[in-house]
């Protein structure tokens, strides 16, 4: 176990799977963990499994949604106000919808929660990440982002033409895995690492959010990883001695692994860099 005394560890989608068990794994080596949640009530459920579970470190509850560029200003000034030093963001969160439906500000849901929302909270607190030594930047990619067989479409970012779920998701998770790949060239100048990684299957609450998804899963579930497990890959990239210093990686298992050739297209990459910074100063 990592020693995380006095360090500050945010993670995005902390009451639930993978978030969770990261959460109760972090605070465990001592840290002090910020669960940034969009529902109080889970939140809160979450704050006390992750105290009694961990037995050390300490857990604050914040409210994030992800799905509304207001709530993630609203959060990222809330901790910038609240922590001199940040050295752990965790972007967990993610969604997959079954059909076509949109954020706050008009985004296409899967797109906008997992690609577009993160890489706002990273921009609005990637100042103070910095400044703090050794912070690490990890994100929650997929395997799925494999579905996406010809890469994004940049023409149709948000999927209005043909939409189908898994296909969406797997571009979402591939954007991840592009944004942390040009993250980490952006700051390769700083003592900031910025990895992806894949969980491994595993059975969460994810796709629950309906009753198709809600049956898959639970069919699925004797083949799935626990959260636990699951949780293991975010945790080394998180808190790793190991991991220090290691940056623009793609991790499954708790080592590197290559992405498909789309996640790796440097080009790419920083096109939907610059997109995702019109996008989102077009909707502000
Ligand atoms: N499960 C798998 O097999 C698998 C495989 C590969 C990758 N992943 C990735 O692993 C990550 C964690 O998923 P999980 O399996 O642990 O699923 P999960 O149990 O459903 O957890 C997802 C978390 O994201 C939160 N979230 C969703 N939309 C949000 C929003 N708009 N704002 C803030 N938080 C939001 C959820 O909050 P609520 O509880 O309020 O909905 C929940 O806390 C995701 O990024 C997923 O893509 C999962």
């Amino acid at each position: 176990m990592a020693d995380l005394t006095n360090k500050t560890v945010i993670i995005t989608g902390a009451n639930s799977g993978i978030g969770l068990e990261a959460a109760v794994a972090l605070a465990q080596q001592n840290a002090h963990v910020v669960i940034a949640c969009r529902n109080p009530q889970k939140g809160e459920a979450a704050k006390a499994e992750i105290i009694s579970r961990a037995g050390r470190g300490s857990a604050t509850l914040m409210s994030l949604d992800l799905a509304s560029f207001a709530s993630i200003r609203g959060f990222a000034k809330a901790a910038l106000d609240a922590y001199p030093a940040i050295d752990v963001l965790l972007n967990n969160a993610g969604v997959v919808m079954r059909t076509r439906s949109c954020t706050v500000d008009g985004f296409e849901q899967t797109f906008g929660v997992n690609h577009l929302g993160h890489f706002l909270l990273t921009s609005l607190l990637l100042e103070r990440i910095n400044t703090t030594p050794n912070a690490r930047i990890v994100t929650v990619a997929s395997h799925a982002h494999k579905f996406a067989k010809t890469g994004l479409n940049f023409d149709d970012l948000e999927s209005v033409h043909g939409y189908k779920a898994m296909n969406v998701y797997g571009k979402s998770k591939l954007a991840n895995i592009m944004f942390t790949n040009e993250l980490a060239r952006r700051i390769a100048n700083t003592t900031t690492t910025a990895n992806s990684v894949h969980p491994g299957f595993v059975a969460s609450n994810f796709g629950r959010n309906d009753r198709l998804g809600n049956v898959a899963m639970i069919l699925a579930k004797p083949f799935a990883l626990s959260p636990q497990r699951g949780a293991l890959t975010s945790i080394y990239c998180c808190s790793d001695p190991a991991a220090q210093g290691v940056s623009g990686k793609y991790f499954y298992k708790c080592a590197p692994e290559e992405p498909t050739s789309f996640a790796t297209d440097d080009a790419a990459a920083k096109r939907l860099w610059e997109i995702s910074e019109q996008l989102i100063a077009k909707a502000s």
